[in-house]
């Protein structure tokens, strides 16, 4: 429970009500636990206001919608329920009921308590089973698993992960875990019985050496192959390699899982010499947990400042100095030549005790899967806007067209926001342009209907069609002639339409499904 100071209003006491405007957030408490009220229209939320991540402020993140989104690392968290909606948080916070009195908000019983997971929605036990198989078992393919269960996913779920730790918590491996102030049950992010209480097969240890999307199989070490219907792809990244010699000594590690993480921890003792190389966020943070044990840490790093890049220069020389006053010594400008046994030779000769080298230079995105299947790639893997790869079937490109109207309806929407935005107070110029926006959204709107029957879940209740009455066979079975879906004459004029093609983005997310869009199930 997250203890909010005293300062903040008791909400039980009540607040003005004009000190919450449409949009807004305020930040109170109740018996001393920061809750975050929020408002949006008419309606009034109460939420714990502290993050079951690690802990952000979500009164300073963003209100969209009916959700919060966290400021550190932009979870999502529903006003409503206080349920974990998008990842890195996984756990729900507390809700408490709100009353409108008097001109003031009152926060009243609480609804639910914070750190509950929430329930699995029952699985239909009958009918076809597809298998959706998730190959990585990081956040991300922890996180799409269990969300998958908690949105009723009744298919069989795989998890392919060639860590040999089940899916943890792996910002932590540099941080307290690392400097030991964080014991190591706090790293798995669920516990072991949660996979089989969700019905989530884990398969650790094993690496998927090849996809192929023809056949719907994915090749495992071993030789072994693994059928599927939808394929997530979640396989992260990989640390960057040194290229200087001595790069293969065993003494020269990367941080990227819990193995290397419990090495390094294996490897610092107290008087050990370190050099770390990378002034950036994973350097840093190994620094600091190495200084947290005593070891004598070196920083090189071929740029000026620290994180220099990131946080501009003042915050730059105030990120040096604070970890100068930690014992760190920095070698800034310059890169390391070679290493030996004991040694790091930096590019201009000079040379610094080390029996440990932590290199933290970057990540790449691990693609080779995705390249060997044949993918579309832009130095992460391309996908469109249901992150979709170019992996494409039938069904794929049928969704094309829905795919744009779904865009055309958001655009749609945003006009008309546009339109309640240019009010007269807001300057006579505002006006055409709203006429003409609300015309256009107008006009747009039986596309808009249309897109909604289409969307609308079948009453066949998913055996036949995979939740979409558009594509159910038994509706275009009953289908009277004529016609190419039931309620619509085809002799009659169709609202114009976008045809063609639903470009795929730029965007550098690994995740691909074979089979149509998984965010439509
Ligand atoms: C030490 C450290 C500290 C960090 N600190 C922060 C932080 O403070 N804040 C922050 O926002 N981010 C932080 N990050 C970054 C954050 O951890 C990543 O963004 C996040 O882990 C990405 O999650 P992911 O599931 O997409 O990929 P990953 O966590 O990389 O998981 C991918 C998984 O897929 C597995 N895999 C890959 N290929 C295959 C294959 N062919 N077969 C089987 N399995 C495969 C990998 O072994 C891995 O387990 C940190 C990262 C590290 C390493
Ligand atoms: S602390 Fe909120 S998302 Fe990480």
């Amino acid at each position: 429970m997250a203890e909010a100071s005293q300062d903040k209003p008791d909400l039980t006491n009540g607040v003005p009500d004009n000190d919450l405007g449409d949009g807004a957030m305020l930040v109170g408490q109740v018996g001393g636990e920061a809750v975050l009220l929020a408002r949006r229209g008419r309606e009034i939320f109460a939420i714990g206001a502290t993050c079951t991540h690690y802990g952000g402020p979500l009164g300073e993140g963003l209100i969209v919608e009916d959700t919060v989104r966290c400021p550190w690392h932009h979870a999502c968290f529903s006003l409503r329920t206080g349920e974990a909606l998008a990842a890195p948080a996984l756990n729900a916070t507390s809700c408490w009921r709100t009353e409108r009195r008097d001109g003031r908000i009152f926060v009243g019983d609480r609804i639910s308590e914070a750190g509950r997971q929430l329930p699995a929605k029952p699985r239909p036990t009958d009918g076809p089973r597809e298998r959706m198989v998730i190959i990585g078992g990081g956040g991300a393919g922890n996180a799409a698993a269990e969300m998958l269960r908690r949105g009723g996913y009744a298919g069989g779920v795989t998890i392919i992960s060639d860590d040999a730790a089940a899916p943890y918590d792996r910002p932590n491996l540099s941080k307290d875990y690392l400097a030991g102030t964080a014991p190591e049950e706090w790293i798995p992010l669920r516990p072991p019985e949660f996979y089989a209480d969700n019905g989530i097969e884990l398969r650790l240890g094993t690496t998927a050496t090849a996809i192929d999307t023809a056949r719907r199989h994915v090749m495992l070490g071993g030789g072994e192959e693994l059928g599927f219907d939808k394929l997530l792809l979640a396989t992260g990244a990989e640390p960057i390699r040194l290229q200087v010699p001595g790069a293969d000594l065993p003494h020269v590690r990367t941080l990227r899982s819990l193995a290397d993480s419990r090495d390094l921890i294996a490897r610092a003792r107290r008087g050990t010499h370190a050099v770390v190389v990378g002034a950036s966020f994973i350097g840093l943070e190994a620094a600091a947990a190495l200084r947290h044990r005593q070891v004598e840490v070196h920083v090189v790093a071929p740029e000026a400042r620290p994180m220099e890049r990131v946080l501009g220069p003042e915050l730059g020389d105030f990120v040096r100095q604070l970890h100068e006053s930690h014992g760190v010594v920095f070698h800034l400008g310059h890169t390391v030549g070679a290493i030996e046994a004991g040694r790091v030779r930096l590019d201009n000769g000079v040379p610094i005790d080390a029996d440990l080298v932590v290199v933290g230079i970057g990540v790449r995105p691990r693609i080779h899967l995705a390249q060997q299947a044949g993918l579309a790639i832009d130095r992460g893997v391309l996908v469109n806007e249901y992150l979709e790869t170019s992996a494409q079937d039938f069904r794929r490109r049928r969704h094309r067209p829905l795919a744009r109207r779904l865009q055309r309806r958001a655009a749609a929407h945003r006009a008309l926001g546009r339109c309640r935005a240019a009010r007269p107070d807001r300057g006579a110029q505002h006006a055409r342009p709203a006429r003409a926006l609300r015309r256009r959204a107008v006009l747009l709107e039986p596309a808009l209907r249309r897109v909604d029957r289409l969307r609308r879940p079948c009453q066949c209740m998913g055996r036949d069609c995979r939740g979409r009455r558009s594509e159910c066979p038994r509706r275009s079975a009953a289908r009277p002639p004529g016609r190419s879906h039931p309620g619509r004459r085809d002799d009659l004029p169709r609202p114009r339409e976008p045809i063609g093609g639903g470009r795929h983005g730029t965007r550098p997310v690994a995740v691909g499904s074979r089979k149509g869009s998984a965010g439509a199930h």
